[in-house]
């Protein structure tokens, strides 16, 4: 169990979703990345009212979570699933709206440091990075079944990595010899393979290559575009929905969400909004927030963060 954890932005996450919770005689917020229960536990203790629905696809954040939760009894229903299934677990709940909705994104610092889970590329292990590990591809299957133009795309677009064709390319030949099964394995080629003026600068060269396949493992942006329209049809009328990402695509495809059910139906000119065409949704704020100076500094996760927040103003 990580010694220290710091929810990313929580001061400000609870500061958007606030209005979604006070003077609502039995609020209910969704946490759909539960993670450790940072959040959540932070919006149980300053709001007594409050029910929390947490969800997150990970076992082994579950069972933390529950133990984090258990002073809250009664005011926490968890359950074990991915959060694009919210509609499912929401009707499982017995409800149909709820006023709040929470994701923080990625992968949680618990996830990162249990070596055996195999997301780190600065420790040894098998390469699983699976956060639900009942399903699914290991990033060891990944590496040994994908063409090399598939490795060379996931390793551009989702690791943003400049050498995607040289590690793509190696990783063909390499697993050509030996499966390539283990975190070292797969550090020694990347390090082998790009130019070493490339290898001084920037940190662990890894780093992006192994971001890379944990989002491809996951299904992560699949499943975050997925459960957008699904999470905003849930929203009850003054509701709040609030999402941390952490990566340019996660941020894009939230920001395209939010626009497309944000902007204005109507004709130009007309004093009145035609009937059917009224807005439903607006933002809370334009654009995305970033984590404060402050924050960076303690906590590197918030360097990347990109906040978005958005209200349901009609039915
Ligand atoms: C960054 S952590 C959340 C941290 C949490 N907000 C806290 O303060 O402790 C992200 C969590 O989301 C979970 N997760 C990622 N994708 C998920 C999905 N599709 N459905 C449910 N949970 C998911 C991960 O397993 C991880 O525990």
């Amino acid at each position: 169990m990580p010694e220290i954890h710091l929810p990313v932005c929580l001061d400000r996450t609870v500061e958007l979703l606030a209005p979604a919770i006070v003077g609502r005689e039995h609020p209910i917020i969704v946490d759909g990345t539960l993670g450790l229960a940072g959040h959540s536990f932070e919006l149980l203790s300053r709001f007594p009212h409050l029910t929390i629905i947490g969800i997150d696809r990970d076992a082994d954040a579950i069972a933390h979570a529950a133990k984090r939760l258990e002073p809250f009894h009664g005011r926490v229903q968890i359950y074990r699933d991915s959060y694009d299934n919210l509609g499912k677990v929401l009707d499982q709940f017995g409800t149909r709206t709820v006023d709040g909705i929470l994701l923080d994104l990625g992968v949680s610092s618990m996830q990162l440091d249990s070596v055996e889970r195999g997301f780190s590329y600065s420790q040894e292990s098998a390469l699983d990075m699976r956060m639900d590990r009942s399903q699914g591809l290991t990033a060891a299957e990944v590496l040994a079944t994908y063409s090399e133009a598939d490795l060379t795309r996931i390793l551009r677009q989702y690791g943003e990595e400049r050498f995607a064709p040289r590690i793509a390319k190696a990783i063909v030949a390499e697993r050509s010899k030996e499966p390539i099964s283990k975190s070292s394995m797969l550090v020694e080629l990347i390090k082998r393979v790009i130019p070493a003026p490339a290898r001084r600068t920037g940190g662990n060269p890894a780093k992006r290559t192994f971001q890379a396949l944990r989002i491809e493992v996951n299904g992560e942006l699949d499943i975050l575009d997925r459960s957008l329209p699904i999470a905003l049809d849930r929203l009850a009328v003054g509701g709040r929905m609030v999402v941390l990402s952490f990566h340019s695509l996660e941020d894009r495809i939230v920001k395209e969400h939010f626009a497309r059910v944000t902007v204005r139906k109507d004709l130009p000119g007309l004093p009145v909004e035609l009937p059917g065409q009224e807005q439903k949704f607006a933002l809370i704020f334009n654009g995305s927030e970033k984590a404060s100076e402050e924050e960076m500094l303690v906590n590197p996760r918030a360097k990347s963060v990109r906040i978005r927040a958005i209200t349901r103003v009609a039915a």
